[in-house]
């Protein structure tokens, strides 16, 4: 990477380096504290703006100067997908307010926090259930097929009304949607056989309203001609993918976070609720799985950490680079779980701040407790250094943690 800022703009996002999968590149993060906005090059041969200070992040994700509208020019997509998704498929997370806040209002009740506090007897049986049949197997077991992926998608499914048995054909979705490397052709075939799912699944509550997410949207919105069958289709799929692998990997990666030092594994296992809470927000923080930043476009001309950034240019808004900014984080590099205040931007700030918050919370909260207990010796299979930590897809994510116990 060059440093010197009149020269070719670093790749964003960059390969973590081998070994040190969990810190974001120390080429990024040293640029940053000599530079706090500067250019970067994506795979689409844009240059937006990384802005990687953490207030200056806040400012990104809160200020209504920034528009998230995919089919502005400079908007600095993640990848094709994202580009031919949006348009197949378009959704509130790229809507501005105030369209963004009406479609955003129709779901908002489903995940408030007192819903979700009432689903922690349902995650805790879920996962006693996963672990009983994690623990009837002998030899390594792989955590994320075992705990990590059919935890998020099981309560995912049953908040929307989705048939879990569906989870191979979801599972396949997935992926093509996570991979930045999706062709053009891929994209379309699976966004539009998710389309046809999730129309299928609607349209047969539209006659028979069932109690859950599906029914609901079938009943008040599609019903009342508030939203087309699409419309209702896209959102369920938002929220499906949104929903899932983010909390899975949390799971996977966090745990092996914790492996990596008997303490923090017994804090876990022994603290109490409050403490559990406090170490989790740590794990959102230092692992920010949603790695590849918070793409926005200016809207207007302004300046930012020193820079003047142009109506029309891309922004991306650092979260895990902010969230390693010692002005906001005293040492910042150290796994502190008893870290206190912790406004972190793992589940994103502002009005597109993550809608299932309280949800990824609840699973974090109760599945890396009940895991360490169930398993007191729990520990990696294979050397740490051999586990595969995938950063070429939006989520940061690995696809198979073998654990023994
Ligand atoms: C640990 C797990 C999770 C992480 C790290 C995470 C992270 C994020 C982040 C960073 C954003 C902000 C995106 C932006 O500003 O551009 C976001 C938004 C969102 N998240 Fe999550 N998320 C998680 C779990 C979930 C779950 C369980 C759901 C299920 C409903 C969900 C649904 C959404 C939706 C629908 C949005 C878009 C909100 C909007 O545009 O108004 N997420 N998430």
């Amino acid at each position: 990477m060059s440093t010197d800022p009149a020269g070719t703009p670093p790749r964003y996002p960059m390969p973590r380096p081998a070994g040190c999968p969990f810190a974001p590149p120390e080429e990024l993060l040293r640029r940053s504290r000599e530079e706090p906005v500067f250019p970067v090059s994506l795979w689409s041969g844009r240059s937006p703006w990384l802005v990687t200070r953490y207030q200056d992040v806040r400012t990104v994700l809160s200020d209504t100067r920034f528009s998230v509208h995919r089919d502005l020019p400079g908007f600095p997509a993640s990848s094709l997908g994202q580009v031919l998704r949006d348009r197949i498929a378009p959704t509130f997370v790229g809507m501005d307010d105030p369209e963004h806040a009406r479609h955003r209002r129709m779901l908002i009740a489903e995940f408030g926090v007192r819903r979700i506090a009432a689903l922690r007897p349902v995650v805790e049986e879920t996962v006693a259930h996963l672990l009983d049949e994690m623990a009837a197997r002998t030899g390594p077991v792989d955590l994320m097929e075992a705990l990590a992926i059919p935890l998020p998608s099981m309560m995912i499914c049953r908040i929307l009304g989705v048939p879990y048995q569906d989870h191979e054909f979801i599972d396949k979705h997935l992926r093509i949607r996570l991979d930045i490397h999706s062709d053009a052709d891929t994209v379309t075939r699976s966004s539009n056989e998710v389309e046809a799912y999730f129309v299928e699944l609607i349209r047969a509550r539209e006659h028979e309203p069932t109690d859950d997410l599906l029914g609901r949207l079938a009943r008040d919105r599609v019903r009342t001609g508030e939203l087309s069958r699409q419309q209702a289709a896209w959102t369920a799929a938002l929220l499906l993918v949104a929903g899932h692998a983010t909390t899975a990997h949390m799971i996977g990666l966090g745990t092996m976070v914790l492996l990596a030092d008997p303490a923090r594994a017994a804090l876990l296992r022994d603290g109490d609720e409050s403490q559990v809470a406090t170490a989790v927000e740590e794990l959102l923080r230092v692992l920010t799985v949603t790695h590849t930043g918070r793409r926005r476009v200016a809207k207007v001309d302004m300046e930012l950490g020193g820079v003047r950034i142009r109506a029309g240019e891309g922004v991306i808004g650092a979260a895990e680079l902010a969230n390693r900014d010692p002005d906001q984080f005293p040492d910042p590099q150290t796994i502190d779980l008893a870290r206190t205040p912790n406004h972190h931007l793992a589940l994103g700030f502002g009005i597109h701040q993550c809608i299932g918050a309280s949800l990824a919370r609840l699973e974090l909260q109760v599945a890396y407790p009940a895991l360490l207990r169930r398993f007191p010796g729990l520990g990696l299979a294979v050397p740490a250094g051999d586990i595969e930590v995938v950063d070429a897809s939006v989520v940061l994510a690995s696809p198979e943690i073998p654990v023994t116990w």
